[in-house]
């Protein structure tokens, strides 16, 4: 049976050694908890790195390790110290983690680091290439194995791969930072779906895919060598059952059934009934604004002097990292100002800050959020934050406040919750104030609407949509790739081309058989174009027409004397070999010096445009300008164009980075319909790259053999992927 493959970096079961015995914990993280429910509910093996370095296992050891990771249904990448130091303290968390959390001035960027993640990214590979077997799916998570999705799809085309970012994708100007940001992104797009938390974190792929790899995005989707690439958002959801079930169970227990922790919770309130608890848990990380959340507290009992004594906040540490100086600088730095605060304000009967740094079991963690009267949630950037949604999913009674930082991927879904800033210690202590004295009936209409998100879009739905997205575009991708020109093809058309008489063959110019250049005046015929036309032309059975939207003088300077016909202008002018430039239609152009000012404002507030003049029409290019403001502007162009036009005989064409405005009546299909006219040919062939090269398609006749270049959706007959391979096929018919 196909199995899904799931790889992150770490394991869902963390090993240790301790006195020549293995002590398996849990991992901590969202990444982990998350995708250990999928992983206990599915047909999966998960493939990652077991806590254990290659030095710290012998032979014996090494056997237990993988019977305990087997066990779980995991499989150990074998990693040694030197790679943990060179791509997981290093590259991962020293390089991108830093810069993709827009704390650039910590990102390190050397060498050493970027070759150890490259090796170890392949060492995963190799991996997954022992385990994968016909019909799995591979779902990778995170951004310490970026490259990989590029790795598998190389040696595994076929494969389905999906690559989920827990992190933020950081905006284009952030992005651009990293040296190695190409090979990044190339690797992140080996996969077939990608998936991110948030629009945001979409939206800046996007931007950086276009700005930086020149591909156009088409809604969600991309297409890179005949296949689609699809992004999309899916914001993380949590096991809802297992945290409102267990705090019930929790709750129901008898006194001396429950945990010490909650005991002691119990004890301390009992003692202090008026104490009110705000709780934070979060891994020790410069990302979660722990040290601004202590401000904020500080400032706080200062501002609202009646809470001393009446709040305590609770604060989980998770020990993360720690290798990493900018971790350990920051655990100094906490544990001042936990200290400096408690020195401060405690008395004999209240300490302000509780600080615990560790982790704890999950009964725990379900008797902090459900002993807490608030959540203070305070990063300075997460991609998501699980324990926003745990908070609230624990509160069976729905009383409790929910404080977030907007700058947390769960504050898009939460919007019931106190949003603040993380920087803005005022607004904090408020939120806080206003958190301890919210009507009851007020937390339980917020806690509910949340709850009631949360409760649908549960991690199962999470995974699921994930996964039916995956397969989708498998399809689309399957669907789109049965035009493809194959060999087979290829030879019934070189066949058909040999048996018939009288042949007509309508090409397309630009992008047909050359490649886009900068402006349009540099994409000159090269000598094999001229070789491959002259050769198809000097055949007596031939008639090779070329049908562009060039103006004529251009056509002119290039082809004249050639023994081809030329239509421009989308087929408002033609010429037969030796005649003369004849117009098709009495056409009127005065609305071109209505429209003229109008694009001309265009052309002068979007650098890097130009406006082209032709006969019959006017075609404003946008190649050049930068990505993403050429393709607004040319939204708003289309609009504009589009409210102007409806009293005049006009039509828009949107061609490859141009917006073409022209009389309407024209176009390729009828232009080569006029000139087979009565004639009977037995071999009709157009091929053309652009949607003006739709009608070509739609008005050749039923027989005639029609291709399409880059393969988009169209309704020619096949796709061939660029100019270069028509250019092949051409000379391929005359051998
Ligand atoms: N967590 C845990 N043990 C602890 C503290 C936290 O298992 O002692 C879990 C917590 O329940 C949550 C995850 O760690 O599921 C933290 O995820 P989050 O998305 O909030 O932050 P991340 O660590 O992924 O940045
Ligand atoms: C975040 C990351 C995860 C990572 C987790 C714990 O959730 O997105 O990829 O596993 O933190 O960090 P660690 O470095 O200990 O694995």
């Amino acid at each position: 049976m196909s199995k899904t493959i799931i790889i992150s970096n770490r394991l869902p079961l963390q090993i240790s050694i301790d006195n020549e015995d293995l002590t398996v914990t849990p991992s901590i993280g969202g990444l982990a908890t998350g995708m250990k429910s999928v992983h206990k509910s599915g047909e999966s093996l998960w493939i990652g790195w077991s806590g254990l370095t290659e030095e710290e296992i012998d032979d014996n050891m090494k056997a237990k390790v993988h019977e305990a990771s087997s066990k779980e249904g995991c499989v150990n990448v074998p990693l040694t110290a030197e790679d943990m130091e060179g791509y997981y303290y290093g590259f991962s968390n020293k390089t991108i983690w830093p810069l993709f959390h827009y704390f650039t001035e910590y990102a390190e960027y050397r060498n050493e680091y970027w070759e150890k993640y490259q090796e170890v990214n392949q060492k995963f590979a190799n991996v997954v290439a022992e385990h994968i077997e016909p019909g799995d799916k591979v779902w990778v998570h995170d951004y310490q194995l970026l490259l990989l999705p590029k790795l598998i799809k190389e040696r595994f085309p076929d494969v389905a791969i999906g690559f989920f970012l827990h992190i933020p994708f950081p905006s284009f100007e952030v992005f651009r930072i990293m040296p190695w940001r190409t090979e990044l992104l190339e690797g992140m797009l080996g996969a077939d779906l990608l998936g991110f938390h948030t629009y945001d974190y979409e939206r800046h792929f996007f931007s950086s895919v276009r700005r930086l790899l020149g591909h156009e995005i088409n809604f969600n989707e991309i297409v890179i060598n005949n296949r689609i690439i699809r992004a999309d958002i899916f914001p993380m959801g949590i096991d809802y059952d297992k945290f409102y079930n267990a705090s019930i169970s929790q709750q129901r227990k008898s006194v001396k059934d429950r945990t010490e922790l909650h005991q002691q919770l119990d004890k301390h309130q009992l003692v202090n009934p008026e104490v009110r608890f705000i709780l934070s848990i979060d891994r020790l990380d410069y990302t979660k604004g722990i040290r601004n959340r202590l401000y904020a507290f500080e400032h706080f009992l200062e501002k609202y002097p009646k809470y001393l004594g009446k709040a305590t906040l609770i604060m989980l540490c998770v020990p993360s990292r720690q290798n990493v100086d900018q971790y350990q600088r920051m655990k100094s730095e906490i544990d001042e100002l936990v200290g400096r605060i408690n020195g401060n304000y405690s008395t004999v009967n209240w300490t302000p800050v509780w600080y615990f740094y560790r982790s704890m079991p999950f009964e725990n963690l379900i008797d902090l959020y459900s002993s807490s009267d608030v959540a203070l949630l305070t990063p300075i950037r997460d991609g998501m934050n699980l324990v926003a949604k745990e908070y609230v999913a624990s509160q069976i009674d729905s009383k409790g406040v929910l404080i977030l930082s907007e700058m947390t991927g769960a504050a898009k879904e939460m919007s019931e919750a106190l949003l603040i800033n993380p920087n803005n210690m005022d607004a904090i202590a408020d939120a806080i104030d206003e958190a301890l004295s919210m009507p009851d009936k007020e937390q339980i209409q917020r806690i509910e609407t949340m709850q009631t998100r949360l409760k649908r879009y549960n991690i199962d739905k999470w995974a699921s949509d994930f996964v039916s997205s995956l397969n989708e575009t498998k399809q689309r991708q399957l669907h789109y790739t049965t035009k493809k020109l194959t060999k087979k093809i290829e030879k019934d058309i070189l066949d058909k081309y040999q048996k018939a008489n009288k042949r007509i063959l309508f090409l397309d110019y630009d992008g047909t058989l050359v490649g886009f250049k900068d402006k349009p005046s540099q994409a000159k015929p090269t000598a094999d174009v001229y070789q491959k036309l002259d050769k198809l032309a000097a055949d007596p059975k031939n008639e090779v027409v070329l049908v562009s939207g060039r103006d004529k003088e251009t056509f002119d300077k290039w082809f004249s004397g050639k023994n081809y016909t030329l239509i421009t202008e989308h087929g408002a002018w033609a010429k037969e070999p030796n005649g003369e430039w004849v117009v098709a239609q009495t056409i009127n152009t005065d609305w071109k010096k209505l429209l003229l000012p109008i694009l001309e404002f265009y052309e002068d507030r979007t650098p890097g445009t130009f406006l082209e003049e032709k006969s019959y029409s006017y075609v404003w290019h946008y190649r050049k300008s930068d990505p993403e403001l050429g393709i607004g502007r040319a939204n708003e162009l289309k609009d504009q164009l589009t409210s102007l036009i409806a009293n005049h005989d006009l039509e828009i064409l949107e061609g490859n980075k141009v917006i073409e405005v022209k009389n309407s009546g024209t176009n390729k299909g009828k232009a080569a319909l006029r000139k087979i006219g009565s004639n009977s040919y037995d071999f009709v062939f157009g091929v053309g790259d652009d949607w003006t090269d739709e009608y070509l398609f739609k008005d050749l006749p039923e027989t005639a053999v029609t291709l399409k270049v880059g393969g988009n959706n169209t309704i020619a007959k096949y796709s061939i992927d660029t100019y270069k391979d028509v250019l092949a096929l051409l000379g391929k018919l005359t051998e």
